[in-house]
This record gives structure tokens, C-alpha cells and sequence, in this order.
């Protein structure tokens, strides 16, 4: 009896060092690690951390806003005592929007998105600068430059800007809009071609004071690049909680068919969406690019969706914005930027299972290497979403799977020049359209305005794109002739449906 009570005092001893162990080890880990902090986060000189309780302020900020030239002030503006050209900093910025800055020319005013270091040979050194251009007078500034502003030096570089692209293209109409998406490139001049600017700013005579100051992005691969990076634009779902179960299964089919990362642009997204993309930020490679629309265009949640349905072109020229930004932030990680919607998948055709296996079939032109084909490009095919008319639900397949379960489609395939989507190759694009490169790198390094590829034969594949309801006149017709059933997406069906079981239980969606 007696035993086992010094036995038992014994053991509570020992639990309580244990114990004690843990807590002291653990509190010399935190005071370590906010020691490290302080010395390597000094304080900024630009007094943004007003807030005492956010420690992460930069890291928040550059988060949310990558073009904020925020790494300067870490360091503090004061370096830049220029004579010709201030430094603009984060106070002196127009803000527009939450996303934009602004620049007002003499003929013109820019939104601008973002700005992206380029140092492809031939084409670059350069830096793109992204943004909207609204019209004011009758002409456009012809000359407008860049200021280059370098971590050395208290001077800006000035360069006259190289060229200004258009993003659209004029024989498409919409002329008269006032708001329009163009990319703008300032060469780095060869004396500088060692380094990388920090930030730029867009003006309209040399040494005028900026009122916008883009941190310049450079993200770079750490190893090999990886092979393929999709970006959805402008999710614009305010309602319709459906989607957040479709696109669980859209997401783990593209994971299958070897995509390496999905960027998702949003103007709005409603909580079961926002489940949805939070666990794979959690568990998979996705980021959610919140964005808004520049200038007096709305920005009024439930309107949002109305305006964009009507005036299609602002939707359009959104979508470059978004692509875009999508292609520079990603070309030098992927080998292939893949634009598509989340209605739509390439899907190889017969017993091949993934992008990288169809890719290696696609014949291509005599005399060239897979790795020079601007573009591979996929023909378009409508699948029916016509359940409601004939409820033939296969019964080994959840109801909730949508692409597995619709599988009547089109007997034919849209014309090539209609709704096809591509593979775009990050060596030679320099702009991206939704369908087709909007201008391409030629083999001899010049700047060309449009993009040439290879079309994917049927056979090894083809766009799937489901229809909404029978929203799109092609989606019109019933089941008949011109339909056909196509069931070649159910060679994944067990590791697919399972793998979605798997994630909506895990969200709580199920
Ligand atoms: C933040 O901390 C500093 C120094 O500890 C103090 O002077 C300042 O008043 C604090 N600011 C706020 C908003 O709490
Ligand atoms: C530019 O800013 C500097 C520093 O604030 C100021 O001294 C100068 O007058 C400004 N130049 C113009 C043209 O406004
Ligand atoms: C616009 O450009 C044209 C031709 O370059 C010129 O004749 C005209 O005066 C300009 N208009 C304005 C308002 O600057
Ligand atoms: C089938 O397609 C052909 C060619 O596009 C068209 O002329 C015909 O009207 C279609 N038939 C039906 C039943 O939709």
C-alpha cells in the first residue's frame, strides 16, 4: 500500500517535470523566434505599422497588392533624394479601386494593374506594365516614359516607352468604349541589364512627379519549371452555391490531367466557393487573386454581375487584365499557361490520360521541337446539361459528379476559329488572349502580333464545354442526329468521383 503510494508520488514528480520541460522549451522557442523578427524586420521607415497588434502589416499588404512598392519603404525612401523625379511612396500613389493606381496624362488617364520584369533575350530586358487606358482628349500622348527606379542609385533610370499594345484587337469592334486594357514595355538599358528595377512609375514628360509607383515583379523557378499553370478570370458568383460542388470535381480532374497550379481571379464569390478555394490553399498549389474593376466603372456586388452581362466588352477587356497578370506572374515558374473557364476541360482522347502525354502527339510542323510551338490549341465541343428533359442519372456515378454525368454532347466540333482554347508556351508569348496568343516572340527574337501553333487533332483531344441550362444557342437543341453520347471523361471515374467525395466531406459541403 505504502509502495505504491511513493510510487505513485513518484510518477506525478515526473509528469510535472516533463511538463515544466515542455513549457520552458517552448517559451525559449518564442522569445527566439521574435527575437530573429526584431532584428530582421526593423522598423520601417515609412510608419505604416500603426497598428501595433499587425506585425505582418508588409507581408499583408503585399499580399493582397503585389504592384504596392512597399520592399522600397522597408528600407525607407530616403535613398531616393532624386533632382529629377520623386520617389512616389505609398502616400503620394493615386489609389483606385483598391487594386489600381492612376496616372493622369495630358490626352489620357491609366489604371494601372501591375508591372512585370521580363528578361527574355531579344524581347527583354523589359518591364510590362498592365492597366487600362481611358480616354480623355481626341489623341493619345505619343510619348510617355518609364521610371526606372533601382535599388542603387537616387536617380530613376528614364526610358521612352518601347511599345504600347493593345490588348484587343480593333477588327473586333468596340471602339467607342472609353476604358480599354493595354500592356506597356520600357526596355532596360544595356548598362543596367545586371539588375532587376524595384518599381516603376508611367509619366508623361521625364522628370514630372509620379503619382503611381509599380513594385516591379520578378518571380522566378527555383528549379526546373513546371509544366503546365491554368488562370480562371473574373469569378463572379454571388449566388448560385452549386458551383462550389462543381468545381471541386472541375479542380481534382485537372489535378489528374497534371495541372501544376490554378490562379483564380475573383470579383466576387459567394462562402461555399470560398470553402471550397480555402482548402486547397490549405492542401494543393491555387491562389485567389481578389481584383475589382479601375476607374468609375461599378464595383457594387449585386450589380456587378448585371453590368458585366450587359456591357460584354468591359467583360472582356477585364479578362485580359486578368490573363495577363495570370501569364506574367506565372511564365517563368510554367511551361504552358492554360486560359479556360470553369465550364470547360481539355480532355485527352482515346486510352491517353494526361496534357503532357496528348501534348507529345500533337504532330507539328517539319523541322520543329515540340518546345517551339507558339500555341496547341484545342477545338471546342458543347456537352448538354439537359437533365431536367431526360433524367437518364447513371446510377454508378453520384448525381453530384456534373461532367461525369452529362455525357451527350454535340455531334461536331465548333470551327477552330470559335471558342478553342489553348496551351500557350511561356518561352514566346508576350500577350494572351482568351482563344489564341494575342502577340508572340518569332524564332528570330522579334515581337510579332499574333501567334501561330498547332491544332490538337480530335482525336487526342478536344475542349468539354458544358453547357448552363441551355444559355448558349448552341446548347439549344435536344438530343437527336446532331447529338451524341461521349463517356471518354469516364476512364477517370473511380479516381475522380472519389477523390471529390473526398474533398466535399473534408469541407462539409457533403
Ligand atoms: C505603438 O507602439 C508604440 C511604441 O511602443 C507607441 O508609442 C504607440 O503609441 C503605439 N501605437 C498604437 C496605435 O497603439
Ligand atoms: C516634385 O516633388 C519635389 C519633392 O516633393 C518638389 O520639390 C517638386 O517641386 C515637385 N515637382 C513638381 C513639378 O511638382
Ligand atoms: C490630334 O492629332 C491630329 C493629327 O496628329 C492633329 O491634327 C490634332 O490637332 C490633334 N488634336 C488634339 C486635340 O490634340
Ligand atoms: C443538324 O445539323 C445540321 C447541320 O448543322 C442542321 O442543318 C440540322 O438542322 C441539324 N438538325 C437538328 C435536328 O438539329
Amino acid at each position: 500500500m505504502l509502495l505504491l503510494r511513493v510510487r505513485r508520488v513518484r510518477w506525478r514528480k515526473k509528469i510535472f517535470k516533463i511538463l515544466l520541460l515542455t513549457v520552458v522549451s517552448l517559451l525559449s522557442y518564442i522569445i527566439l523566434i521574435l527575437l530573429i523578427k526584431s532584428i530582421f524586420q526593423g522598423p520601417p521607415s515609412l510608419n505604416l505599422d500603426y497598428d501595433n497588434n499587425s506585425v505582418n502589416i508588409f507581408d499583408n499588404i503585399l499580399e493582397s497588392h503585389p504592384n504596392f512598392p512597399i520592399d522600397h519603404s522597408k528600407g525607407g525612401s530616403a535613398k531616393y533624394s532624386a533632382t529629377c523625379a520623386r520617389y512616389a511612396t505609398p502616400f503620394d500613389i493615386k489609389h483606385n479601386n483598391v487594386y489600381w493606381q492612376v496616372q493622369r496624362l495630358s490626352q489620357e488617364t491609366y489604371y494601372l494593374y501591375g508591372a512585370y520584369y521580363d528578361s527574355r533575350p531579344k524581347v527583354g530586358p523589359a518591364v510590362r506594365i498592365l492597366g487600362v487606358r481611358e480616354k480623355a482628349g481626341l489623341n493619345y500622348s505619343t510619348e510617355i516614359y518609364c521610371q526606372l527606379w533601382f535599388s542603387y542609385g537616387q536617380n530613376p533610370i528614364i526610358v521612352k516607352v518601347d511599345y504600347i499594345q493593345y490588348l484587343f484587337r480593333d477588327e473586333w469592334g468596340s471602339h467607342d468604349e472609353e476604358q480599354k486594357p493595354y500592356l506597356l514595355s520600357c526596355m532596360v538599358p544595356p548598362d543596367y541589364q545586371g539588375s532587376v528595377p524595384d518599381s516603376v512609375s508611367l509619366v508623361e514628360s521625364p522628370c514630372e512627379n509620379a503619382t503611381n509607383n509599380l513594385r516591379v515583379i520578378n518571380n522566378r523557378a527555383k528549379g526546373e519549371k513546371e509544366d503546365f499553370f491554368v488562370c480562371v478570370k473574373c469569378l463572379n458568383f454571388k449566388d448560385t452555391p452549386e458551383i462550389a460542388v462543381r468545381l471541386v470535381e472541375w479542380i481534382e480532374l485537372l489535378k489528374i490531367l497534371g495541372a501544376n497550379k490554378i490562379v483564380f481571379y475573383a470579383l466576387q464569390i459567394n462562402p461555399d466557393i470560398s470553402k471550397v478555394l480555402k482548402h486547397y490553399k490549405e492542401t494543393w498549389n491555387i491562389e485567389v487573386v481578389q481584383t475589382s474593376l479601375p476607374g468609375t466603372l461599378p464595383n457594387v456586388p449585386d450589380f456587378m454581375y448585371a453590368y458585366l452581362s450587359q456591357r460584354v466588352e468591359q467583360q472582356c477587356f477585364q479578362e485580359l487584365i486578368d490573363y495577363n497578370d495570370c501569364f506574367y506572374q506565372n511564365f517563368n515558374l510554367y511551361n504552358y499557361a492554360v486560359l479556360i473557364d470553369i465550364d470547360e476541360v481539355i480532355v485527352p482522347g482515346g486510352s491517353l490520360r494526361t496534357w503532357k502525354e496528348m501534348l507529345k502527339k500533337v504532330p507539328i510542323p517539319k523541322g520543329q521541337k515540340p518546345s517551339d510551338v507558339q500555341t496547341f490549341s484545342a477545338r471546342n465541343v458543347f456537352f448538354m446539361d439537359d437533365k431536367e428533359r431526360f433524367p437518364d442519372w447513371n446510377d454508378d456515378i453520384p448525381r453530384y459528379m456534373h461532367m461525369l454525368q452529362h455525357v451527350h454532347r454535340m455531334a461536331y466540333y465548333s470551327h477552330i476559329s470559335i471558342r478553342a482554347k489553348s496551351f500557350h508556351s511561356t518561352r514566346y508569348a508576350l500577350a494572351l488572349h482568351n482563344h489564341f496568343g494575342r502577340t508572340c516572340i518569332t524564332p528570330e527574337g522579334k515581337r510579332w502580333d499574333w501567334c501561330e501553333g498547332s491544332v490538337i487533332p480530335v482525336e487526342l483531344g478536344y475542349l468539354h464545354h458544358y453547357c448552363v441550362k441551355r444559355s448558349k444557342e448552341e446548347c439549344t437543341f435536344g438530343r437527336g442526329p446532331n447529338s451524341t453520347v461521349d463517356n471518354n471523361i469516364w476512364k477517370y471515374k473511380d479516381e475522380l468521383t472519389s477523390a471529390t467525395k473526398h474533398v466535399l466531406t473534408s469541407v462539409g459541403i457533403l
